[in-house]
């Protein structure tokens, strides 16, 4: 029996570019529904770019563009990038649709009709300059808690305290620089509370992984808060029925970017859109990562069931990508574009590398460059293409191209191949694709060892015919593996299939082989990852200073922040740079991203509490000569007293860049 579902990845926020962070994600899903539909079940992947919200209408405006333009131009490179890497969507859609504004007031009106919303009045940080409502991410001043300056209105990067903005002292408007002021508005909340048990009863039947239960008993424990779902204009999203200038939330919009991308999907293929969404005859499952699962696993199903439309039967969630054991990094060359890779890399690789990753948890996943290198070029192509690159050529340079039959020896081979269908096809169904590449490899031994004790390069000389039969069960080996493959090397699979001359694989075609059959000549599969090209790949990014990626909301702001205060040349010619000399460098217990440094100015010594630890350890600094704010009034912190400032600049956290003097330099010059 076959099945019927709708699959979607999460929206990414059209606000930057796709990055190898995000792939684990869209990889993971295009993967599964690939393997469904090689199953033979009907399977619709669906996505959109999320295009909502403060920074995307920031953004433009910084751009002197219209969010519309921004939210196309972003659309077209999203697009670009996903099906470059052979991720294919049944629709790509945006929220800022049509389909998606009916959908978000129908939901909105049903939730009403529920008794589900209320209306509150409440403070906010307004911006007189700008005339507009600042979310907490667009707040900055200096921590309650250390003191440390320039913080975001949520939290501080210094001492990780979490706050409100009306704590933040000396806050000011991250758009116009100027202070924010409070001020009352009416908001709209939806009452997630009403809603606890319809959610208690969804979560037993399964809706998310065991491994993820727990958090979501951690937020019922907390109590489930009444959800703001308004902003006050100016605002780039759907306007509120009724009202003139507020409008829905990106995040309430969001999520019914998923149907209105299926409603478009279904108008343009002639499907009836309740039907496939309210039926129940297609299942549907989301797959995402678990920064979001709030957002799915509490308000997306309550606001679905308030409306009374069907909601989904299961999140998929998954952990986040790191590089080497490390958070991706700017400053390492971690953080790598999906435009960069692809400058450099076949996307292949990362897909096989990936899913040899993917077990379907949601712990993290790390890409380690070397195991990178080392499993595609020893598993994928010294093991799997290897071998109809050794047979193909074979048969048809010296026996005419034909297949022969099966013998005895051919056809056990085969057998082993075949009985691994079912194990592979309930670990694709699982996510785990781990094993499922783990136990493809272990198959491509098996087959190797095949090939080592036929020897077909010396029968061919001797018993050609006999040659045939050994190539014949290679090949036909190697189809079998080519299906088991296929949902995560597409574009391996269709060089197969060109190359045996066969129509496009299913797994209904391991229960057949290929016999008596001519096939075409041997084109190259693929090739094998240059450690060069990762390298370079890896130095491209360091270069790079790309727009930081960020998620709908919380989000920092992305664009260039606003000018500070006027300084003249006379307020600058103050500070005086010295070049200084790190003594000694400390981690501070408490502030995990504070280094204390001892500074050598020639004589002089100097001690400050620098916000770089997420970029260097203190071990690397010893030594090092940087430049120094000598004359900066010291500050009284937390953690003592700072005398001065070490010049470094970056978008923070690991990517902080300290300015290097050259080497001559002395300790306690003047730097001009
Ligand atoms: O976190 C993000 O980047 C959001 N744009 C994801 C939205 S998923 C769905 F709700 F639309
Ligand atoms: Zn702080």
């Amino acid at each position: 029996m076959t099945r019927k579902m709708l699959v979607t990845s999460a929206l990414p926020y059209a606000n930057g570019p796709i990055h190898i962070g995000h792939l684990v994600e869209y990889l993971q899903t295009d993967i599964w529904v690939r393997f469904q539909k090689a199953c033979g079940n009907t399977c619709f992947y669906f996505c959109a770019d999320d295009t909502h919200g403060t920074p995307i209408m920031i953004r433009a405006k910084s751009e002197g563009i219209t969010p519309e333009t921004l939210i196309e131009r972003v659309h077209r490179e999203h697009y670009k990038d996903f099906s470059d890497f052979a991720i294919a969507f049944d629709n790509y859609y945006t929220t800022h649709s049509e389909e998606n504004r009916i959908l978000s007031e129908r939901i909105y009106n049903g939730a009403l009709e529920a008794g589900s919303i209320v209306k509150k009045t409440i403070e906010q940080a307004y911006d007189d300059q700008e005339k507009m409502w600042l979310p907490d991410r667009f707040i900055k001043g200096t921590c309650p808690r250390c003191k440390a300056e320039n913080q975001y209105g949520d939290s501080c990067d210094i001492c990780a305290a979490h706050y409100q903005a009306t704590e933040l002292i000396n806050p000011v408007s991250a758009v116009s620089g100027h202070p924010p002021v409070l001020k009352e508005s009416t908001h709209y909340f939806f009452r997630l509370a009403d809603f606890a048990d319809a959610l208690k009863e969804l979560f037993a039947a399964g809706y998310v992984q065991s491994s993820v239960r727990n958090k979501l008993d951690e937020w019922f424990a907390a109590g489930l808060k009444d959800w703001d779902i308004s902003r006050d204009g100016p605002y780039f999203g759907f306007i509120i029925p009724g009202e003139d200038d507020k409008y829905f939330y990106v995040w309430l919009d969001a999520p019914i970017g998923y149907m209105a991308s299926c409603w478009n999907y279904c108008k343009q293929n002639g499907l009836d859109f309740e039907k496939v969404w309210n039926s129940g005859e297609y299942e549907i499952y989301h797959f995402i990562g678990k920064d979001i699962m709030y957002f799915h696993a509490l308000f997306w199903p309550a606001l679905l069931i308030s409306a009374k439309l069907r909601r989904p039967d299961k999140l998929f969630v998954h952990g986040f990508l790191t590089v080497n054991g490390q958070k991706m990094s700017k400053s390492k060359g971690t953080f790598v574009m999906a435009r960069t890779y692809l400058n450099h890399l076949d996307p292949q690789f990362l897909r096989y590398y990936y899913a040899s990753k993917l077990s379907g948890d949601v712990g993290d996943i790390d890409l380690n460059v070397d195991d990178f290198v080392n499993r595609v070029n020893s598993d994928l192509v010294g093991k799997l293409a290897n071998l109809p690159s050794r047979s193909g050529p074979m048969l048809t340079k010296t026996l005419g191209g034909t297949l022969g039959t099966l013998d005895e020896a051919g056809r056990a081979l085969i057998d082993e191949l075949v009985q691994a269908r079912g194990v592979i096809v309930q670990e694709y169904e699982t996510l785990n694709y781990a094993s499922v590449i783990r136990r493809i490899a272990a198959l491509a031994d098996v087959c190797n060892k095949y090939v080592e004790d036929n020897q077909p390069w010396s029968l061919i000389k001797t018993h050609p015919e006999k040659a045939r039969t050994v190539l014949t069960a290679v090949l036909n080996a190697s189809r079998i593996l080519t299906i088991y493959l296929k949902p995560v090397l597409p574009d391996f699979a269709a060089k197969m299939e060109r190359f045996l001359n066969i129509p496009p694989l299913s797994f209904a075609d391991t229960d057949t082989v290929l016999e008596n059959h001519t096939i075409n000549p041997y084109e190259r599969l693929i090739e094998r990852v240059e450690k060069e090209k990762v390298d370079a790949m890896i130095e491209d990014s360091k270069q790079q200073t790309a727009a930081p990626v960020a998620a709908a909301e919380p989000s920092k702001p992305t664009l260039d922040e606003p000018l500070a205060e006027e300084c003249t040349i006379e307020d600058f010619m103050k500070v005086d740079l010295r070049i200084a000399k790190i003594a000694s460098a400390s981690a501070v217990e408490g502030a995990d991203k504070l280094l204390a440094l001892e500074l050598d100015l020639g004589g002089v010594t100097r001690n400050v509490f620098a916000g770089i630890a997420k970029a260097y350890k203190p071990e690397d600094l010893v030594g090092r000569l940087v430049v120094c704010v000598a004359n900066l009034k010291p500050r009284k912190m937390k953690f003592g007293l700072s005398e001065g400032m070490v010049c470094a600049a970056g978008p923070g956290g690991s990517d902080i860049f300290l300015l290097t003097p050259d080497t001559g330099a002395q300790p306690g010059q003047r730097v001009h």
